[in-house]
């Protein structure tokens, strides 16, 4: 039995490694147009962080669209990793395999990063603010909106490109516009 159960873990090791991931454009596509909530939470913490407000009115607006932005990312990446994301065999791997690993592992990262700054806001208020942690906070915050834009225009780039009709086809740039 014991030699049936390490056949078995060494031919699902193999299988896994026999494959990679791709995504499917149409469906990634239509995540992002999908998920209005994001693009919203982050206009109003674009606001919350660059308009000029007492400390203890620009935290209490960052506590709670801190908190939303962590929900709506974690409803985003999961979404992107269930139908966005594909496993195919590593045969059929897309040229750019690595750089899409690479781009996909960037979502767990995000979110244990928008994690942090929620908790880090959360306990700033909990404790009594001290002023000079807000300026250090909300440069962080800007920092991980940068980080969340890279990303996004990155994968913006693996749908053109995945396209089938090839890079240039029509699609919506999530990182233009209104959004950032
Ligand atoms: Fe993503």
């Amino acid at each position: 039995m014991r030699i049936l159960s390490s056949e078995l873990k060494v031919k699902m090791n193999r299988q896994k490694r026999d494959r990679t991931l791709t995504i499917n454009p149409a469906f990634l596509q239509e995540i992002k147009d999908s998920n209005l909530t994001l693009w919203k939470t982050v206009e109003r913490l674009n606001a919350a962080c660059r308009e000029p407000r007492e400390p203890k009115v620009v935290l209490g607006l960052l506590v709670p669209l801190l908190g939303e932005l962590r929900e709506a990312l974690a409803l985003e990446f999961a979404l992107e990793e269930s139908y966005g994301y594909i496993e195919v065999p590593s045969a059929a791997a897309p040229v750019n395999h690595h750089l899409l690993q690479d781009i996909h592992s960037q979502h767990c990262r995000l979110f244990l990063r928008i994690t942090e700054l929620a908790e880090r806001a959360e306990e700033m208020q909990f404790r009594g603010m001290l002023s000079e942690e807000l300026p250090a906070l909300v440069n962080e915050v800007g920092a991980f909106e940068l980080e969340f834009k890279d990303h996004e225009r990155m994968e913006a780039d693996l749908i053109r490109c995945s396209s089938p009709l090839g890079p240039g086809a029509g699609r919506t740039d999530t990182t233009k516009g209104t959004r950032f």
